[in-house]
């Protein structure tokens, strides 16, 4: 695999896995990319939840297009709140499975001593608790689509599990000796570098090359920032029908200013700053201040995401900025916007003077 395969039968083989194997194979090195525009890549398939023109994404709708019909397994990467998840719907709905189900499962949410019931299903009786038989998700998927969320969060054993499922197609029902056969096709997410948990020894090579034969990664919204006044119509087009709200629009100014938002949370931040913002404001021509205000309410995820890129900020520009963030939050109230920044009021009064930053002390 290293050296360049694409896949590897272990012994003793499923003479369908096989075929199916040397099918996909066959069908991915046919179809080399073409550089299709949005309508042409809607003329061929169906990608009507997913917005965006940005070059990136086309490449990447262009590639789930050829590889949907395939069995190849995908791997989708990305931060948070890219689209993974739509993604990997849209592989099903162009599929041959697509009218098969598609089975999702949250791996980060499934403990270790859960995960082969879960999985796998078990008899009545296969432990303690085990008072009814139970379906597995791999049957549940039989013939369709089973999307594993989150497998960077998979445990070690839980791992090996897996991939056993993976390699030979079969796998055992929890209190039952009898092996079953699966046909499914495979489609992983994480937010996580899985090659920098291989060099680590947090996560399995073997089952790495056993998920990863078409990699997608999402580009964050930032990276494509272009594309932000679509979403935001988007979004606004079809909060006018669930809020019956039809004169509903945002400013071109607004827009803009969206547009230079760093949203560490990606197209979900997005969407929930614009669905907050039209719950909020009573008038329906939206601006800049009606999004302000609920931007500080966004759920921000701690980490270095959320930071501007290096060199573009000195510490005292960042320090000016939050202090300057604080007052205007806590409307000038200072006990708040020190308490909020970790300062006493001295110090910050301190600071305000230091960085002669206006403030109205009558508000206090
Ligand atoms: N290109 C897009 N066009 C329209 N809506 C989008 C697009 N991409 C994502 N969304 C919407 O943004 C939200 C987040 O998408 P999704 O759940 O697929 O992200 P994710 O990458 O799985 O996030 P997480 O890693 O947090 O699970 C969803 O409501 C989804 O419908
Ligand atoms: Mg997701």
């Amino acid at each position: 695999m290293k050296l360049g395969a694409n896949d590897f039968i272990n012994k003793p083989w499923n003479n369908e896995h096989l075929l199916q194997s040397v099918n996909t194979l066959l069908q991915l090195q046919q179809k080399k990319p073409r550089h299709q525009t949005r309508q042409q890549l809607d003329n061929q398939y169906d990608f009507k939840n997913i917005i965006g023109e940005d070059p990136h994404l086309l490449g990447i709708l262009e590639t789930i297009g050829r590889v949907a019909a395939t069995g190849a397994a995908v791997l989708i990467t990305g931060e948070s709140g890219t689209g993974k998840e739509l993604i990997a719907e849209a592989i099903h709905h162009n599929s041959l499975r697509k009218n098969k189900t598609f089975v999702k499962v949250n791996l980060g949410g499934i403990s270790t001593s859960l995960f082969e019931s879960e999985m796998f299903g078990h008899t009545r009786g296969a432990f303690t608790d085990a008072r009814t038989d139970r379906v597995g998700r791999f049957e549940m998927a039989s013939k369709g689509t089973i999307f594993l969320d989150e497998i960077g969060d998979l445990d070690a054993t839980s791992q090996v599990k897996l991939l056993r499922v993976l390699q030979d197609r079969t796998y055992e029902v929890l209190g039952s000796s009898r092996t079953k056969m699966v046909d499914v096709r495979v489609i992983c997410a994480t937010n996580k570098n899985l090659a920098e948990m291989v060099g680590k020894g947090s996560f399995r090579e073997d089952l790495l090359y056993r998920i990863n034969l078409i990699t997608i990664h999402l580009p964050a919204l930032r990276e494509r920032a272009k594309d932000i006044p679509l979403l935001v119509n988007y979004l606004i087009n079809n909060l006018k029908e669930i809020y019956n709200r039809p004169d509903l629009s945002v400013s071109a100014a607004a827009i803009k200013w969206l547009q230079q938002l760093p949203l560490p949370g990606n197209i979900r931040q997005l969407k929930n700053l614009v669905e907050r913002t039209v719950l909020i404001s009573s008038k329906d021509n939206l601006d800049i201040e009606d999004f302000t205000s609920q931007l500080e309410l966004s759920p921000q995820k701690k980490g270095s995401q959320q930071l501007p890129e290096v060199g573009t900020l000195t510490l005292d520009e960042i320090e000016v900025l939050m202090i300057k963030r604080s007052l205007e939050f806590h409307k000038n109230k200072i006990s708040k916007a020190a308490a909020s920044l970790g300062l006493t009021r001295s110090s910050l009064y301190r600071r305000l003077d230091k960085y002669h930053i206006p403030y109205d002390e009558t508000t206090d």
